[in-house]
């Protein structure tokens, strides 16, 4: 199996981590367990970077996918799945962003003498996550494809 492949299997298996995170971190909202919320994206996020770091990383050591050898079909799989990453990391950046503005409100400590959430926030904050979990889900569903493509030229 060539490098590339072997990055993008690894690179699969971290985002289905990242939807696994994702989708507890909104079954515990949803309890309001508002601390395990906040762990729970703050673990997904840290494995975006992750990604971020080691996609730079790959892109000066081995290069870019050779596109030319992939089908029309795959190549447009492919631009779509980069849409939903790029929905994810931007939707995700405005929810982190909002969250931290969140974290010092009574909604996230509990304490009376801590100031209101503006309503405002705690909907866009609510906006923007299910954006990029969405984002992360799809981006997910896509990257399978992607791989298999991959598996099927290598085999
Ligand atoms: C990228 C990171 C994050 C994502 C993707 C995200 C995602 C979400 C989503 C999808 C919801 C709505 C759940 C629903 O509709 O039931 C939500 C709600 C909420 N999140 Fe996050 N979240 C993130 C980070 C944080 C952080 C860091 C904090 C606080 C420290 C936080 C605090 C909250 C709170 C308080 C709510 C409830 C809002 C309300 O009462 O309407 N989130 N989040």
């Amino acid at each position: 199996m060539d490098p590339g492949t072997i990055f993008w299997s690894g690179a699969l298996v971290n985002m289905g981590v990242i939807v696994a995170l994702a989708a507890r971190g909104v079954r515990q909202i949803r309890r309001d367990e508002v601390a395990a919320h906040r762990r729970s994206m703050l673990a997904a996020s840290s494995l975006v970077a992750l990604f971020l770091v080691a996609y730079v990383v790959k892109r000066l050591a081995i290069g870019a996918e050779d596109l030319s050898v992939w089908s029309a079909g795959q190549r447009m799989n492919l631009y779509v799945h980069e849409s939903l990453v790029a929905t994810m990391l931007i939707a995700g950046v405005v929810a982190f962003t909002l969250g931290r503005r969140l974290a010092g409100t009574r909604r996230v400590t509990g304490r009376d003498s801590d100031p209101r959430a503006e309503p405002a926030w705690l909907r866009r904050h609510r906006r923007a996550g299910w954006l990029a979990v969405a984002g992360s889900t799809l981006g997910f569903a896509t990257a399978c494809g992607i791989l298999a493509g991959m598996l099927n030229r290598a085999f």
